[in-house]
């Protein structure tokens, strides 16, 4: 498909509602290349965990930064230093981790500047939970995806019932909350629903319906650009 230069397809939203499986269906569907910039934020939490840093010694982990490097492949795989860590970076450990150390600024200005290269080069949808507002806020169309905390901690927990994880409900719920105020209220780049983003409400649509959903939005836009 032919793209106009600098066609970009950015979605946000809170933990849990499926950004990921949606945005990677929607990047096959539309032949985009599909950036996790999640996925990033959880090698740096990796690389620093495995060092036995603390998640609250920010010195230290930006400190980590220049021995970082991420690669994402085409097939969604992630490696961190020439390591493969797709399966690793998946856990609740890890997951909490990450969204303290994705408060701090240097961390977030040095994932934000190689997305920004990332999605240069090629046309992508891109997800995370500031990309329509400060990585790709050009990007032609944005998507602000949402669904409410039950619905969303009922499927995460699901999710790692299915991967075999251990996990509780109710402390699935309390950690969405909790994730929720923190990625909505630090200083440095809060989830918001970006200027220009659609909201859409996917508390009672599968993935195959919200990526149908959005898809059509992409059309729309490509059409008035005709
Ligand atoms: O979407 P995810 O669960 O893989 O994201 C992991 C953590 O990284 C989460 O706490 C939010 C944070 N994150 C962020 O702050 N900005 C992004 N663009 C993507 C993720």
């Amino acid at each position: 498909m032919n793209y106009p230069p600098g066609f970009a397809i950015a979605i946000d939203g809170p933990v849990g509602v499926g950004k990921s499986t949606v945005a990677r269906k929607l990047a096959q569907m539309l032949q985009l290349t599909y950036i996790d910039s999640g996925a990033m934020y959880r090698a740096v939490a990796l690389y620093n965990m495995r060092a036995g840093v603390s998640s609250a010694d920010e010195a230290a982990i930006v400190a980590s930064l220049p021995h970082i490097d991420i690669r994402l492949t085409p097939d969604g795989a992630i490696y961190l230093n020439d390591e493969n860590v797709s399966a690793d970076i998946r856990n609740q450990a890890l997951a909490e981790y990450t969204s303290t150390i994705a408060v701090y600024g240097d961390v977030r200005a040095a994932l934000t500047t190689q997305q920004k290269v990332l999605a240069a080069a090629t046309p992508v949808v891109m997800d995370g939970r500031d990309i329509g507002s400060q990585v790709l806020p050009h990007a032609p169309v944005k998507i602000y995806l949402d669904a409410k905390p039950e619905i969303r901690a009922e499927r995460r927990y699901r999710e790692l019932i299915s991967k075999g994880q251990k996990a509780n409900r109710a402390q699935v719920l309390a950690e969405t909350h909790t994730r929720d105020e923190r990625d909505k209220n630090r200083e440095h780049a809060p989830l918001v629903q970006a200027e220009g983003a659609k909201y859409v409400d996917a508390s009672h649509m599968n993935a195959e319906e919200t990526v149908a959903h959005i898809a059509t939005l992409v059309q729309n836009y490509l059409k008035s650009q005709l």
